[in-house]
């Protein structure tokens, strides 16, 4: 019997995020296979709320940007103080900043990932941070996509749901695993189920044989035809 950490083991998969919006989780995260997850300690979650190491009165966290412009930027000091109190009880998670001009999120990023630790994850809102702090808490920059969100949380939970869906004992068939999109850089081929015929549409005789051999390379085949079609730059980066 492999052994899955208990609840409040060292062992979990630790994720800390740091977010002005903490009531935005455990969000979608906590329901379904990941939530599941959740539930029975495979991985653990804590919502750290920036405010509580904001500036002033109004314990500020954002400031107007240096050389002026729209919008606000936020502080390095709060920033640094938010991460340096995580990293006491978390000093071996990669620090995140998840942002629109990071690296992009690949199905091998999310495997480097939950291999390790856990991760820290910083989510932004406003303009952006502080240049400084990325550079004096060696952030590693990571993008969910080429577009702008609001902020940071959905692509902190995108990441989250990547990588936990890997953590071993969370998908009940791990055969499922294997044999989707990108586990091998293709699409995943078409699937079917009951009825065999539907408005006049009938599921491919192949699937039907009973011959596994022919099962698997018909599959194969049309896993290399949709992504010829709709992802080329996926065939030429294997
Ligand atoms: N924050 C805002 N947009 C983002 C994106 N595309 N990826 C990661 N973080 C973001």
């Amino acid at each position: 019997m492999a052994h899955f950490p208990e609840k409040g083991d060292r062992a979990a998969w630790r994720v800390s995020v740091l977010t002005l919006f903490p009531e935005m989780f455990p969000g979608p995260l906590g329901v379904s296979l990941v939530g599941q997850a959740l539930e029975a300690g495979l991985w653990s979650l804590a919502a750290i709320p920036l405010r509580e190491f904001g500036v002033g009165r109004h314990r500020a966290v954002d400031d107007t940007p240096a050389g002026g412009g729209a919008g606000m930027v936020m502080r390095a000091d709060v920033l640094a103080a938010a991460v340096d109190h995580v990293r006491q009880g978390e000093p071996d998670a990669p620090l995140i900043y998840l942002s629109p001009r990071g690296e992009p999120l690949t199905q091998a990023l999310a495997a480097e990932l939950a291999a390790g630790p856990g991760v820290m994850l910083l989510a932004g809102r406003f303009e952006g941070v502080d240049e400084r702090v990325i550079a004096g808490r060696q952030m590693r920059e990571v993008s969910i996509g080429d577009y702008v969100l609001s902020g940071g949380e959905l692509a902190a939970m995108v990441l989250i749901d990547a990588c936990v869906r890997l953590l071993p004992g969370v998908l009940g068939a791990s055969d499922s695993l294997g044999e989707e999109s990108f586990e091998d850089g293709l699409l995943e081929y078409p699937q079917y189920t009951k009825p065999r015929e539907w408005e006049g549409r009938a599921i491919p005789e192949v699937l039907l044989s009973g011959d596994h051999k022919k099962v698997a390379e018909w599959r194969r085949s049309e896993a290399e035809r949709i992504t010829a079609e709709r992802r080329p730059d996926l065939l030429k980066r294997r």
